[in-house]
């Protein structure tokens, strides 16, 4: 009998065509900002990332703009896609930063609390297997279709079987080459990197405000953009 399922999550996908002319240029970008950057914060067993390290804006770096230039490309796709009016937003790049995974060390589970949606691109992939080098992981919090809270937790073992109406993590291997869109408040993390060679990415963080000539009412729910902000004219510490 049919079942119907309801509220997917969006999680857009494109191969850049052009990657390959560009990953080596951007690679030594990456790494040269990770070998520049202040001293490690990062634990051992987590990926080095560069917003913990001052390496936060490279969307700044004129060595990252083909790179930024898709990004904005297929954010407009995504929100198209979406069903967003973009005539009535602006779009920011608030945040980029790329990531260097190696050997043992994973993403933890986050969100990116002060955006709206997030991109990450697969600058480097190891070659030995995509699978074994660090999965991107989308984990529901919603569970909807949980008819009783905690039914698949360890403790019950209630599941006779993961499906798609109980799963409660999608899995994306990285592809080099490929951006990846979503809801920046999608929790996710990246598992752990088995293979021996380094994983590179390149994570962007982009906020929507209201267009600037919004109409009445609009600010209330959208935030204004930037240019109509003013700092405070004392300084707060
Ligand atoms: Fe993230």
């Amino acid at each position: 009998m049919p079942v119907d399922t309801w509220f997917p999550l969006a999680v857009y996908y494109e191969d850049l065509p052009d990657a390959a002319q560009h990953k080596d240029d951007l690679l030594a970008a990456v790494l040269q900002l990770e070998a520049a950057a202040i001293a490690p914060r990062n634990f051992p067993e987590m990926a080095w990332t560069g917003d913990l390290h001052g390496v936060h804006q490279i969307h700044t770096d004129p060595r990252f703009r083909w790179l930024v230039t898709q990004v904005e490309t297929h954010v407009l796709h995504y929100l198209t896609q979406l069903g967003i009016d973009l005539t009535k937003v602006e779009l920011y790049i608030q945040r980029a930063w790329p990531v260097v995974s190696r050997h043992q060390q994973e993403v933890g589970i986050h969100q990116h609390n002060t955006a709206h949606v997030s991109a990450v691109y697969y600058l480097s992939v190891p070659a030995s297997g995509s699978d074994l080098s660090g999965c991107l992981a989308f984990i529901d919090d919603v569970r909807m279709n949980e008819v009783s809270p905690g039914l698949g937790s360890e403790n019950t073992d209630l599941m006779a079987k993961w499906t798609p109406l109980n799963q409660d993590q999608a899995l994306y291997s990285p592809v080099e080459g490929r951006l990846i869109l979503f809801p920046a408040k999608q929790r996710h993390g990246v598992t752990l990197n088995h293979s021996e060679e380094i994983r590179v990415s390149v994570s962007f963080d982009i906020v929507l405000t209201a267009a600037a000539d919004s109409a009445a009412g609009a600010y209330e729910f959208l935030t204004p953009p930037p240019a109509l902000w003013q700092r405070f004219s004392q300084p707060s510490r």
